[in-house]
């Protein structure tokens, strides 16, 4: 086995352990270096900084056995964690192009209904400004800590539903009023703004390298107008910590109808005890959705990536169609959660639908989370595994946006400005990472497997596929090198108005797997529904398949069992081709 296994124990935190608010804005001297952030080699200890820094008990990193790694089923409820890091990098798509422009705000169009395509009934567009300013991010004295909002005091969820509530009765007009920064979703994510001086191109800011660095932006001034509003500035937005067991559920302070935090359009059945399903599999018991969901974690964060475009989403440049493909965390947990909160059946308001989720202010506290694994990815994963996280091609350093601060100044940023995440002044409440090392038990046996491969059709035979039901195929493998291999799906045309979803198998035994808990998971595709011109985007992803070798232990065998399963009812996902490719590619 060629992986090297890390572990960063984390299991010494318990409850009394996690520290309260009051802790996590101590003095000014809670001030955690990048040290913190873990860019470790092996053999490195690691500081966690678990308690703020004081009563430091070091999670120390070591080389351990795979095997220890597992963790007990029984023990996920627990939350578990150690650290497993994966894959080597490929080549850089070459850049070209220029980076994608901030929109003309009064070039605002008119946003769409997905359902009725009707003209939405609301106006999308800001208030417009004539003076916009190059931001910098001002000085920073204090580190805003972002708490999980399972984990906050009585105090803090005081202020926080002050601030919002202050924010919702600020003039409409106001572009720091609830409405208007609800609505910056609604523009950039549904049709509103075409890319400047190129036609009529969408400007789409999902589905490609641009998803981190948007919403980083996007939360960093609704935190900043919210610190204002209640003249903190130290005030820090709260994470829906649905990575880890303790988090599964909607957070509480979002659930009191008489709170500014409340929405009433949320899915109610999934209200808690209900446990978050970040693999849609609408499994309802509770442990086994719990091991789906570190499972889902594990894959999206380390097993299923092989770059950073993997991870970040694929490369999008001025002059070229929106949503070039959605990277691991984009297209997995983060839509689930929106689609879990939504209601459906119906459009998804709020969260399930892009033109309406920031009307929800969960909206903010799970995109927390969604900026929160960024920064794991960036500081936590290993950089020995994962030598080149950083994207340096300047089409996304230099891709800018619009926002208005917290002085309704409009203010152009960029996404260089923004790559670390304590530069801008906030970290994160350190929690355990249960599934940093959840890898998942092999559970196929090798005779059956044969048996089903040997009916498999080639994947040759069925592509292009209509994915309306389960299918199930042999794709060879490439031949053995020391290179990753990579199952790459081209051209998956969907229609963007529908969540859509389908998970990706391999060696699979079973027909209808509801549990994802398992080493022959090898990712996921979704979509929270959305508007685009065309109501159709053309997409490919690919998914690191060496790690899952070793996991299941065939890493000999000269061809695989793909099966393609579909979440979704009905037609809307056709998928071109599917191949396995090696990364990087044989120089021959
Ligand atoms: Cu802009 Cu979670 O979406």
């Amino acid at each position: 086995m060629a992986s090297l296994y890390l572990s960063c124990v984390n299991t010494t935190f318990s409850d009394h352990q996690y520290f309260s608010l009051r802790r996590v804005f101590p003095k000014p001297s809670y001030s955690t270096t990048h040290a913190n952030h873990c860019t470790h080699s092996p053999q490195v200890s690691c500081s966690v900084a678990a308690n703020g820094g004081q009563n430091q008990k070091e999670p120390a990193f070591q080389n351990v056995e795979p095997s220890k790694g597992k963790v007990d089923r029984r023990n996920v409820l627990l939350g578990l964690g150690s650290l497993y890091g994966a894959a080597n990098l490929v080549a850089t798509p070459s850049s070209s192009a220029n980076p994608v422009q901030a929109p003309q705000l009064d070039k605002c169009g008119t946003a769409t209904d997905l359902i009725t395509h009707q003209k939405l009934d609301v106006n999308c567009c800001p208030p417009i400004s004539q003076s916009i300013v190059d931001y910098k991010i001002p000085p920073i004295f204090q580190m805003k800590i972002r708490p999980s909002a399972h984990r906050v005091s009585p105090e803090y969820i005081f202020k926080y539903n002050l601030a919002v509530d202050r924010m919702k009765r600020l003039p409409a007009d106001d572009p720091r009023s609830f409405m208007q920064q609800a609505n910056i979703h609604c523009a950039y994510c549904n049709g509103a703004y075409d890319q400047p001086g190129q036609g009529t191109l969408d400007l789409q800011v999902h589905n490609s390298w641009l998803f981190f660095p948007f919403h980083r932006w996007y939360l960093y001034f609704y935190e900043r107008i919210l610190g204002k509003l209640i003249n903190d500035p130290t005030f820090a937005l709260p994470f829906w910590n649905w990575d880890n067991p303790k988090g599964m559920t909607m957070p509480p302070i979002f659930l009191d109808p008489n709170s500014a935090l409340y929405d009433v359009k949320r899915n109610q059945k999934n209200l808690p005890p209900a446990v978050i399903d970040l693999g849609t599999t609408g499994n309802t018991d509770p442990l086994q959705v719990v091991a789906n969901n570190l499972t889902v974690m594990y894959t999206e964060m380390i097993r299923g990536n092989s770059n950073a475009y993997d991870f970040m989403g694929k490369p999008y440049r001025e002059g070229t169609p929106a949503e070039p493909g959605p990277g691991a965390p984009e297209r997995g947990s983060h839509t689930a959660v929106h689609v879990w909160v939504g209601v459906f059946p119906g459009g998804g308001e709020d969260m399930g639908n892009f033109y309406s989720a920031g009307r929800d202010p969960l909206f903010y506290c799970h995109h927390a989370n969604v900026d929160r694994m960024w920064t794991l990815w960036q500081y936590f994963l290993p950089s020995s595994k994962f030598p080149d996280k950083k994207i340096t091609d300047p089409d996304f350093l230099d891709a800018s946006f619009l926002f208005y601060d917290e002085n309704a100044q409009l203010v152009r940023v960029t996404v260089k400005d923004c790559l670390d995440n304590r530069k801008m002044g906030f970290d994160y409440e350190r929690i355990d990472l249960p599934w940093l090392d959840y890898r998942p038990p092999p559970q196929t046996s090798k005779a059956r497997i044969a048996r089903v491969t040997s009916t498999a059709p080639k994947a040759e035979t069925i592509f292009p596929l209509k994915l309306d039901n389960v299918v199930r195929f042999q794709v060879s493998k490439t031949e053995k090198g020391k290179a990753d291999e990579l199952l790459v799906l081209e051209n998956i045309t969907l229609d963007t108005s529908k969540f859509l979803k389908f998970d990706v198998f391999v060696n699979d035994e079973d027909d209808n797997p509801g549990e994802l808990d398992k080493a022959a998971y090898a990712g996921t595709y979704a979509q929270v529904p959305h508007k685009t011109k065309s109501s159709s985007a053309s997409t490919s992803i690919q998914l690191k398949l060496t790690d899952l070798y070793d996991d299941m232990d065939i890493a000999d065998d000269d061809f695989i069992v793909v099966t393609l399963v579909p979440r979704h009812q009905g037609p809307g996902v056709t998928i071109g081709g599917i191949k396995i490719i090696e990364n990087p590619p044989k120089s021959s």
